[in-house]
């Protein structure tokens, strides 16, 4: 196999050059755009009150580096709380005492109330968009634009929350009967739910769980991801001033030290987690009642594409990029595999490597910005570990500069052949590598996905009818999602959004979440004259919360 030829576009010393000058000095970053002074997060929300934490804290670390006289210096975005196992269970029983075994104020509130607190919060919520957005970009290295697309996205995702749930209650508003049973059948909460959400969505996969979780009527202990931990921090008061005490409590520090007290305790209802199987499983185990938990997760995937023989390479590359490389790559649903056919391969590899050429890398202020420094530590040594590893098992990095690291930023790679003896053809990456595999046989990206551990989506680019629609049929039984012609995305909200295997367990869609919160829960009783008579009563004096034909429009 020869490697194609890619250098023409741009020679691998421009791509050192751009990569070497990236970080910015001192004096070059917007005003806007500054971190005047370091956020000095002490406080966290328990019960309803903001307590000021005196302990240890942990330094927020932007992936952002200054360039000065001694060379790179990392920025310091801030610091958070890193509270112990009390200060978690004190979250914890807050939460207990405020859902008072499902007799609190919150679960029996009407729904009218409730949706009334939630669209508070929003208020409340999008007064901090500024400062929520910089501590994004300082703290995840998102660009300015993703970052205020989570924000946006977030606000979204409540406004639409409140519309399904409005939808959900004004079809359960009304009575069934049913073989002389009178029914009136709602969604009731579960209890205490432990939200913890993400590092590359830290604001809006939490709340796509959390917001949910709340407008169902269950109480919540929050823990925030880290990296991703600062940009909650300006929404705290929002949340003491729009809930009852107790209904939303905020944990911080390490996940190892403050979230197993909490599974352990047998408290917790409901376990939402964006993150990796291995954690939820290692957390869900610590339940002593099993039975009790729900879970809902959202976990790893390697999403392949499928770039037929006829596909259209202008646009398979295009959505390839995006796939590939939106926010460098770190979402959950990004394409982590390529499996194109040998005949278009060369073609198709020139089109991506001169197209990542073109794409501008920089800090997140910088217009247009598609590649940006790494948040997590260990990433670009991690990269360059699966980069050496492929090549040392016969790979070749097609695209000019592939893998160049300068700190923190790790310039994309496009790997190729690809063979499952190399790490990166199963391992999930999670970043700016780009795994190529040439196939003859549509059966070898079949076989892959159908051996899988995972089984979120797919993308298959082509143009035959005949060809898509036989590939359909088997990959929906495979994932969740099959893309055409179209980059793997989460998006819009108001699709489900799950995946098989270790992929997820439960489905989060604006109107499944509603759901995935809740039990269905009835009053029923036989048509007689007394209970007649007596349901009638309770509904016309509007004596009960649940037992009501009361809709909101
Ligand atoms: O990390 C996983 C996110 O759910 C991805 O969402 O596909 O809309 O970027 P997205």
């Amino acid at each position: 196999m020869i490697p194609p030829i890619v250098t023409s576009y741009a020679t691998r010393e421009k791509i050192q050059d751009r990569v070497e000058s990236l970080f910015p000095t001192a004096d070059k970053i917007p005003d806007a755009f500054r971190i005047q002074t370091p956020v000095n997060q002490r406080q966290y929300l328990i019960d309803g009150e903001l307590r000021y934490w005196d302990g240890d804290v942990e330094e927020v670390i932007s992936p952002i580096h200054i360039q000065t006289d001694e060379g790179l210096v990392p920025a310091t975005v801030g610091y958070f709380p890193m509270l112990s196992e009390q200060e978690s269970l004190e979250a914890l029983n807050a939460a207990v005492a405020a859902y008072r075994r499902g007799r609190g104020l919150w679960p029996t509130m009407s729904v009218g109330q409730r949706i009334d607190r939630v669209q508070e919060f929003s208020c409340r919520m999008k007064e901090k968009r500024d400062e929520v957005v910089k501590l994004l970009m300082w703290e995840i290295g998102k660009s300015y634009k993703d970052s205020q697309k989570e924000f946006d996205r977030t606000v979204g995702y409540i406004e639409d929350t409140i519309a399904a749930l409005k939808d959900l209650d004004r079809v359960s508003s009304r009575f069934e009967i049913s073989e002389g049973v009178i029914g009136q059948i709602r969604r009731a909460p579960l209890g205490v739910v432990l939200c913890m959400g993400p590092s590359n969505y830290p604001l809006n996969e939490t709340f796509t769980l959390l917001i949910p979780a709340l407008i169902m009527g269950n109480t919540v202990v929050m823990k925030l991801p880290r990296p991703g931990v600062l940009p909650c921090a300006p929404l705290l008061e929002a949340f003491q001033q729009a809930f009852p005490p107790g209904v939303v409590n905020t944990v911080y520090g390490s996940g190892r030290v403050v979230t197993p007290p909490l599974m352990a305790s047998g408290e917790v209802s409901a376990f939402a987690f964006i993150g990796s199987s291995r954690a939820a499983n290692s957390l869900e185990k610590q339940h002593p009642k099993l039975n009790r938990l729900r879970t809902v997760y959202g976990l790893e995937a390697k999403n392949p594409a499928i770039i037929l023989f006829d596909a259209d390479l202008d646009l398979a590359v295009k959505e390839c990029i995006l796939g590939t490389l939106s926010y460098n790559g770190q979402r959950c649903t990004a394409l982590k595999i390529l499996f194109v056919h040998s005949q278009i391969v060369d073609a198709f590899l020139e089109k991506l490597s001169k197209e990542i050429s073109n794409l501008v890398i920089g800090m997140p202020w910088d217009d247009g910005v598609t590649i940006t420094p790494l948040p997590e530590a260990g990433k670009t040594e991690y990269f360059t570990d699966l980069v050496d590893d492929a090549i040392r098992e016969g790979a070749y990095v097609v695209n000019s500069g592939g893998g160049t690291v300068n700190a923190t930023f790790f310039y994309p790679a496009v790997v190729y052949p690809v063979t499952p003896a190399m790490r990166i053809y199963s391992e999930e990456q999670f970043g700016p590598v780009i795994p190529v595999v040439p196939y003859d046989d549509i059966e070898t990206p079949i076989n892959y996905i159908v051996n899988s551990n995972y089984g979120q989506q797919v993308s298959i680019f082509g143009q035959d009818t005949d060809t898509i629609a036989a590939l359909i049929d088997p990959l929906v039984n495979q994932v969740c999602r099959v893309n055409i012609n179209s980059q793997c995305q989460r998006g819009p909200d108001t699709f489900p959004f799950t995946g098989r295997k270790d992929s997820a367990e439960g489905t989060l869609s604006v109107s499944d979440a509603l759901r995935s919160f809740s039990i269905r829960t009835l009053v029923a009783a036989k048509e007689n004259h007394l209970n007649k008579s007596l349901i009638t009563q309770i509904v016309k004096e509007r004596k009960s919360n649940f037992l009501s034909t009361d809709f909101i429009l």
